[in-house]
């Protein structure tokens, strides 16, 4: 009697060790996972800001003329690319990956270069380089998504089929 008392617990200390530690090993796992997709979400994230701006500046491209109101909407949404575009450079770059990292840093540039067509505002032509560099900009996102077989669209941007990449 004794010794199957000893039995049974000898027995469950096994059975409890070892469930004890597969879940130890689970949870490893599972935070393992939990990290990466934070990492992910987090550029997503940006990525989603960066896209809202970029939105903001292709809804008015369009237009035959920009009033004060139009190209508040160049100038902010510029500023603010420029920003977090800065940080997808250096927070997220790829320095395995030359031609992401080249495309990360163009889509800066085009940034810039929109701010800058803000700036001159007042200057004949202004219009037509906002709109340049709206379209400048488009292609460097769909070059860095096709490098990386991203497909956003159509769901992102319905009735958008020619994003400036053959
Ligand atoms: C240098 C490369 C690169 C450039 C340039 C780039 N993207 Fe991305 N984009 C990515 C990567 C990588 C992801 C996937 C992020 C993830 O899910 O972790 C992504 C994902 C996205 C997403 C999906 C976010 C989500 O909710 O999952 C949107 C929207 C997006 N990009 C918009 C843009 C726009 C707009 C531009 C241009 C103004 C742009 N991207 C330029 C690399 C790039």
């Amino acid at each position: 009697m004794r010794s199957k008392i000893l039995l049974i617990s000898i027995f469950s200390i096994v059975i409890f060790g070892i469930s004890g530690t597969t879940t130890c090993l689970f949870a490893e796992e599972a935070a393992q996972v939990e990290g990466e997709e934070e990492e992910k979400s987090e550029l997503a994230i940006l990525m989603k800001e960066i896209d809202k701006n970029y939105k903001a500046t292709e809804e008015i491209s369009g237009y035959y003329n920009y009033k004060d109101e139009e190209w508040k909407i160049i100038g902010d949404a510029s500023a603010k690319l420029i920003e977090l575009c800065k940080i997808a450079v250096k927070k997220f770059a790829r320095p395995d990956d030359e031609k992401y990292q080249k495309l990360n840093k163009t889509m800066l540039e085009e940034a810039e270069k929109m701010h800058e067509v803000y700036e001159r505002r007042d200057q004949v032509g202004a219009l037509e380089d906002a709109q340049w560099q709206v379209r400048r900009l488009r292609q460097t996102c769909a070059l860095c998504h096709k490098h990386l077989g991203i497909h956003l669209y159509p769901n992102l941007y319905p009735g958008h089929t020619d994003w400036g990449v053959k």
